[in-house]
């Protein structure tokens, strides 16, 4: 499963969210670690901890959260309320949590309390995406919408927001998804994943080509949105 999640093949129906966020969370665990030095991370909502070993070489201390007991987590809560002090970690990481808490703006505020000044929160959440109920789904987000909720909440220096992977994938991740579905009952079965990689990679070929499927404007859709905020120093 971690693996998978480190270097998704094509053929996986949700490679579009799946690869360009590990790529995303590797590239960030680095930099976070050339600007701050080995650092103190809280990993909110933390589940299987999939990107452990993006961070493990760059962390003094890897704190994991989560809302059940969790043998992962060291710490037991909710978003909303991080029994964690105020600036108490360097960096802060939130991977696909926030479509799933009830009081997102409250989680962005909690966020935002636990981080130090001249810290940062990584955070990765759903544009488009099928209903998936863990145990609750209740949010997606605009890269517009996901700016607002960060710069309304909590007092950032920054807030930077960038689609995941271009319009060309994250279609191709929708269809894919039922093309699996469907070809997993017929006899098809045998070629679905192929049949899964040949359109992803022609998706992603399209939207490497095709700037304006690329960037938030009007028409496009994207997957899956990164976040960086950074707390002021
Ligand atoms: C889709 S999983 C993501 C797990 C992990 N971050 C990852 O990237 O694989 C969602 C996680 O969010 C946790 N979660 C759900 N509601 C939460 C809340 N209100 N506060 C914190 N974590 C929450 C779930 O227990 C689960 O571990």
């Amino acid at each position: 499963m971690s693996d998978a999640r480190l270097d998704p093949p094509l053929s996986m129906p949700t490679y579009a969210v799946r690869a360009p966020l590990a790529r995303w969370l590797g590239a960030e665990a680095a930099r976070a670690g050339a600007d701050l030095g080995p650092y103190r991370l809280l990993d909110v909502g933390c589940g299987e901890m999939p990107y452990l070993t993006l961070f493990q070489p760059h962390v003094r201390e890897v704190v994991g959260m989560d809302t059940w007991d969790n043998p992962r987590a060291s710490l037991r809560g909710v978003i909303e309320s991080i029994p964690a002090d105020d600036a108490s970690f360097d960096v802060v990481l939130c991977a696909q949590v926030l479509e799933h808490v009830d009081d997102p703006a409250q989680g962005i505020r909690e966020l935002a309390r636990v981080t130090r000044p001249g810290g940062r929160v990584l955070l990765s959440t759903h544009g488009a995406m099928v209903y998936h109920p863990n145990p609750v789904d209740l949010w997606r987000w605009t890269g517009a919408g996901l700016d607002r909720l960060f710069r309304t909440n909590g007092d950032w220096g920054s807030v930077t927001v960038s689609a995941g992977s271009g319009t060309a994938s994250s279609l191709a991740m929708l269809n894919a998804i039922y093309l699996e579905h469907v070809l997993r009952r017929t006899p098809l079965r045998v070629v679905r994943g192929p049949i899964v990689g040949l359109l992803n990679r022609a998706a992603r070929a399209l939207d490497r080509r095709v700037a304006q499927l690329r960037d938030e404007r009007p028409g496009t859709i994207a997957a899956n949105y990164h976040v960086v905020a950074e707390r002021a120093a």
